[in-house]
C-alpha cells in the first residue's frame, strides 16, 4: 500500500473518502471544520441534533456530499480530548479504515492529527494500515479490501515512514497468528524470518533438530518429539548500537500448534490453538520495525519455534527433562508444553549476553480468568525494568496489568522427583506459577514476562480490528527499543 501526504484544501482532495474527527464535546477538529464549511454546515448540524456524538469510535458516513470533491466523508468519534493518547489515535483510524474496508476503495484520506503529538499521528497511520486488513486469508469473497493508497495531511510527513513501518510490522505479526498450522510450522516460521532477515539487514541464525540436541536444549526438543515437524531456534540479531553496548532480548513462544499433548485439549480449547505462536510473531515483528526504523541498539530476537503434538514418541506425563541450563523438570502436563520450551529460549538469550530480557507468550488460560481477554499480565524478577515495560505499554495504550511473584507461588513448582515440574500444586494463580517457572531460566537477569494469552488473539472483532490475531505488544516493544537506550544506562 502507498501512503503520501495530501496536497491543497480538504475540500479539494481527490479520494474515495476523507476522514475527520469530532471529540466527545461536539468540537470539530480544524480539518472537520474545512470540511463542515465546504458542506454548508451539515456536520456542524449534525451534532446539533446529537446524531454524531463524537464517542471515541463512533462512525458516521456521510455518502456522496456535494460541496467537496471526495466520495465520501467519514467522521470518527475522537471520545474526550484530556484521554486521548496513542492507544486512541490507533483505534480511531483504525476503526475508520475498517469501515472504509467493507468495499473496495482506491484513495483514502485521513485527515486527523489536529493537536496530536508525533507519537500519535505515527499510531494513527500504523492503524489505518492494520485496520483495512483482515483475517480473510483464504476466502474468495473478502470482507476486507485494502486501499491502493493512504493519504495523511502532509504537515505530518516526518513520521509518515515511521507509522508505515509500525502498521506493516503489526500486519505481519497478524497474518503469522493468522495462517493455519498447516502453513506455519516451525520450518515455514523459521523460514518466514529467513526471508525479511535478509530483506531488511537483519543477522539470523537458525538452529536445526541437530543444532538443539547439541545444545541440549532438552525442554524444548522434549515437547517436539510428539510432531512429525521438527522444531527450529531462531535467532535474529539487530546491532546498531556500539560494540559494547548492552544487548536487548526479546523472546518468544512460537508453538505453532497447541494440541495439548497427551494433556489433550478438547476440541473447543483446541479451535484457535494455531495462535499459540504468537509471542514468536511478535517478537519477529517487532524485530523487523526496529531494524527497519534503525534504532542506534543492539537487539536480539529469539523464538522457539515447536509443534506440540502426539505421536507414539511423544512426551509423556511423569517424563524428566533436562533443561539447557542444567536443571531437570518433572512433565506433569503436556498441555503446559510453552514454559518448557521458553526454558531453554531463555538460557540462549542469557548466553548471547543479554542485559535485560523480555518474553512473550500466549502462556496461559489462567491469565485470561485473572485479567480477561483485553489485557496482558506482566510478571518480573526486577520492578525497575518491569516498570520501563508497563510506561511503554501505557504510551502506546496497549493494556498490561502486573501481577505478584511472590516467593510463595514458587514453592508450588517444586517436584519431589526432580528441581521442579511444569505444573502447580491445583490450578489457582496459574499465570503466576507459569512465570515462577520460567524465573528459573533466566540466571536472575532483569527479565519481564508478558502473558498475552488474552490480548493475541480476538475471538469476535472489534470496531477497529478484525478477528484473529492482532500484533498486540508489536509497538510496546518498538517504544521500549525506542526508550533502550536510556533504560540501559
Ligand atoms: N497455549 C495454552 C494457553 C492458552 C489458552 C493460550 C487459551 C491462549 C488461549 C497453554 O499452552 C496451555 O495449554 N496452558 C495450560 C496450562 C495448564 C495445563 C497448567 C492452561 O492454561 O490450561
Ligand atoms: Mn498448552
Ligand atoms: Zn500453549
Amino acid at each position: 500500500m502507498k501512503i503520501g501526504v495530501t496536497e491543497g484544501r480538504i475540500p479539494e482532495i481527490e479520494a474515495d473518502a476523507v476522514v475527520v474527527g469530532v471529540d466527545d464535546k461536539g468540537n470539530l477538529t480544524k480539518e472537520a471544520l474545512e470540511i463542515d464549511q465546504a458542506l454548508g454546515g451539515k456536520i456542524a448540524a449534525l451534532v446539533q441534533t446529537k446524531e454524531i456524538t463524537g464517542k471515541l469510535n463512533e462512525l458516521t458516513v456521510l455518502l456522496a456530499p456535494s460541496g467537496i470533491r471526495a466520495g465520501q466523508v467519514v467522521v470518527v468519534g475522537l471520545g474526550d480530548r484530556e484521554n486521548f493518547g496513542c492507544g486512541q489515535a490507533y483505534r480511531v483510524s483504525a476503526s475508520a479504515a475498517r469501515r472504509l474496508a467493507e468495499k473496495k476503495r482506491k484513495r483514502v484520506a485521513f485527515c486527523l492529527g489536529d493537536g496530536w503529538s508525533e507519537g500519535c499521528v505515527e499510531a494513527g497511520i500504523s492503524g489505518a494500515l492494520v485496520g483495512c486488513r483482515g483475517q480473510d486469508l483464504y476466502r474468495s469473497e473478502k470482507n476486507c479490501h485494502p486501499f491502493d493508497e493512504i493519504l495523511w495531511n502532509d504537515d505530518y510527513q516526518a513520521v509518515l515512514a515511521a507509522g508505515q513501518i509500525l502498521g506493516e510490522t503489526v500486519n505481519l505479526t497478524r497474518q503469522l497468528v493468522n495462517e493455519p498450522a498447516s502453513r506455519i510450522y516451525p520450518e515455514s516460521f523459521a523460514a518466514e524470518a529467513e526471508k525479511f532477515a535478509e530483506e531488511f539487514g537483519l543477522e539470523i541464525e537458525v538452529w536445526d533438530q541437530q543444532r538443539l540436541e547439541a545444545e541440549r536444549c532438552g525442554a524444548l526438543l522434549g515437547v517436539a518429539r510428539g510432531s512429525a515437524r521438527p522444531p527450529r531456534l531462531v535467532i535474529l540479531s539487530h546491532r546498531g548500537g556500539a560494540a559494547d553496548a548492552p544487548t536487548l532480548a526479546l523472546a518468544g513462544k512460537g508453538v505453532t500448534f497447541d494440541s495439548g499433548g497427551l494433556s489433550l485439549k478438547p476440541s473447543e480449547g483446541m479451535q484457535a490453538m494455531k495462535c499459540d505462536m504468537a509471542g514468536a510473531a511478535t517478537v519477529f515483528g517487532a524485530m523487523q520495525a526496529i531494524a527497519r526504523l534503525e534504532l542506534p541498539i543492539n537487539v536480539i530476537g529469539l523464538a522457539g519455534l515447536v509443534e506440540n503434538m502426539i505421536n507414539g514418541d511423544a512426551y509423556k506425563l511423569g517424563d524428566v527433562l533436562t533443561a539447557r541450563n542444567g536443571k531437570t523438570i518433572e512433565v506433569l502436563n503436556t498441555d503446559a508444553e510453552g514454559r518448557l520450551v521458553l526454558a531453554d529460549v531463555l538460557d540462549v538469550a542469557v548466553e548471547r549476553g543479554a542485559a535485560k530480557i523480555i518474553d512473550l507468550a500466549t502462556l496461559t488460560g489462567a491469565c485470561l480468568v485473572a485479567l480477561g481477554m483485553d489485557v496482558a499480565g506482566v510478571m518480573t524478577n526486577d520492578q525497575d525494568w518491569c516498570d520501563a515495560v508497563l510506561d511503554a505499554a501505557e504510551t502506546c495504550g496497549e493494556p498490561a496489568w502486573q501481577l505478584p511473584m511472590f516467593p510463595e507461588y514458587g514453592e508450588l513448582i517444586r517436584s519431589k522427583v526432580a528441581d521442579i515440574k511444569n505444573i502447580g500444586q491445583g490450578r489457582w494463580g496459574g499465570a503466576i506459577t507459569a512465570a515462577k517457572f520460567l524465573e528459573e531460566f533466566v540466571a536472575g537477569k532483569p527479565w519481564v514476562h508478558i502473558d498475552i494469552a488474552g490480548p493475541a488473539f480476538l475471538e469476535e472483532a472489534k470496531s477497529w480490528t478484525d478477528a484473529g490475531g492482532t500484533g498486540a505488544f508489536v509497538r510496546t516493544l518498538v517504544q521500549i527499543a525506542r526508550n533502550w537506550q536510556s533504560t540501559s544506562e
